[in-house]
This record gives structure tokens, C-alpha cells and sequence, in this order.
């Protein structure tokens, strides 16, 4: 099967360039399969994984012009040649190595972690079932990128708006039954820039590999806000 590979060393590379492999592919593997075949290739090919199952959310490339996650991604699904670069909008470290500093920054931005006023109990925090419900779709975002970078108002305004990710996460406490700060939270999100920048275009939905709904999670902070301003 025929790969073009993004290759970029800031230490040797005056330019990035695109490079082809030939890969031996066999019935079930997947795109990381591959990129591990191709680094028995060239030892100095570099990308991030980890898990391999779709769950620690290092591999996310960019694969004939979509984001994904390589280690659940058929090869029988893609298209040759099979184009593989990094996550668009994002500084290359080297090869399909991004920084996501940027990425986690907009996470850490909306403090994401249950907010208390009241003394904490002696023992959990209880939520009925129909409270824990609500965190469903919200709690299972492994922190990938797919969606961000996906995003077009990422692209315009990488360092203003939050983008999908962190918005999401935003919602995911504000929903949260046992979480005291959404009026901080929300007061936090206020301005032209961090949550309304979103068009509802909704590229992020179609990224995330774990079949989340960014764009639903940043309508219900919008609407909470009207809601608070009245
Ligand atoms: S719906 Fe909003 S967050 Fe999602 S891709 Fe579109 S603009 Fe970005
Ligand atoms: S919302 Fe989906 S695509 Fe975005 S970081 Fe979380 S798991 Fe990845
Ligand atoms: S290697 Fe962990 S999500 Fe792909």
C-alpha cells in the first residue's frame, strides 16, 4: 500500500517534504500498524503513540486531509496514496510530533475540576442517577486534539478562542451537579472570542473519535448564558 508521509526535522530540514513508503498492509491493520512498519523503514521517523486502543489519545494525524486517531483507523477505509501529515495549525516538532502546549493551556484555562464552595462531606459528594446521566458524552473526551485542530475558528483565532475541546470540558462542569462555580465559569467565558467564536460548523463532531458532541456542549453554555442574563 502506497504512503506520502510528512517529514520535517527543524535540526537538518530547510523545508518540510512529503516522503513515500511502501507498506506490506495485511487484513485488520490499522494506520498506526503502518507507521510502525514504516519506522522499521527509517529508524528517524517519528510520531506519538501509546496505547494502541483508541484510549490514551497520543496518535491523532492528520490522514488524506481528516483527523484521526492512527491505532483505530482501517487501513481497508483509506484511500491511496494514503497522505499522513500532523495536526494542522500546529508548531511540528518533528515529522507527526506537534506541540499541544497551546492545546492544554485552553484545558488547564477553564479549571477543569470540580469547584466547591460549601465544606466538602466526610465521605462522596452523592448525585442521583438522572445528575450522573447528564455527564454522559462529556466525561469521555481523552484530550486528543482531533477536534480542535479541525476546527476553522481555531484556525483563525488560534490563541482567543478555546476551541471544541476546552469548551466541552467547560460544559462538563458546568453540568456537573456537585460543581458551585458556574457563575465564575461562565463570567470566565464572556467576550467576542473564547466560546462565541464557534460558527456551529460542527467539523468538530465529525473529528472526534470518540463520537463526542462539542458543538451540542457549546450551545448549552450559550443558552445557560442567555439564561443568566435575563
Ligand atoms: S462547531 Fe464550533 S467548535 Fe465545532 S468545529 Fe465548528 S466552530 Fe469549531
Ligand atoms: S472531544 Fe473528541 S476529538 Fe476532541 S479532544 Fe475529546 S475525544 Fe478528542
Ligand atoms: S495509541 Fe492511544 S489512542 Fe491511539
Amino acid at each position: 500500500m502506497k504512503f506520502r508521509v510528512f517529514r520535517y526535522n527543524p535540526d537538518e530540514d530547510e523545508q518540510p517534504y512529503l516522503q513515500d513508503f511502501e507498506v506490506a498492509a495485511e487484513r485488520g491493520m490499522m494506520l498506526r500498524d503502518a507507521l510502525l512498519q514504516i519506522k522499521t523503514q527509517d529508524e528517524g521517523f517519528s510520531f506519538r503513540h501509546s496505547c494502541g486502543e483508541g484510549v490514551c489519545g497520543s496518535d491523532g494525524v492528520n490522514v488524506n486531509g481528516e483527523n484521526k486517531l492512527a491505532c483505530i483507523t482501517p487501513l481497508a477505509e483509506l484511500k491511496e496514496p494514503v497522505v499522513v501529515r500532523p495536526f494542522p495549525g500546529r508548531p511540528v516538532i518533528r515529522d507527526l510530533v506537534v506541540d499541544m502546549s497551546q492545546f492544554f493551556q485552553q484545558y488547564r484555562a477553564v479549571q477543569p475540576w470540580l469547584i466547591r464552595k460549601d465544606p466538602l462531606p466526610e465521605h462522596e459528594i452523592l448525585q442521583s442517577p438522572e445528575e450522573r446521566e447528564r455527564l454522559d458524552g462529556l466525561y469521555e473526551c481523552i484530550l486528543c486534539g482531533c477536534c480542535s485542530t479541525s476546527c476553522p475558528s481555531f484556525w483563525w483565532n488560534p490563541d482567543r478562542f478555546h476551541g471544541p475541546q476546552a469548551l466541552l470540558t467547560a460544559w462538563r462542569f458546568l453540568a456537573d451537579s456537585r460543581d458551585q462555580a458556574a457563575d465564575e465559569r461562565l463570567d470566565e467565558l464572556e467576550g467576542p472570542y473564547k466560546l462565541f467564536r464557534c460558527h456551529t460548523i460542527m467539523s468538530c463532531v465529525e473529528a472526534c473519535p470518540k463520537h463526542l458532541n462539542p458543538t451540542r456542549a457549546i450551545g448549552n453554555i450559550k443558552n445557560l448564558m442567555l439564561k443568566k442574563s435575563i
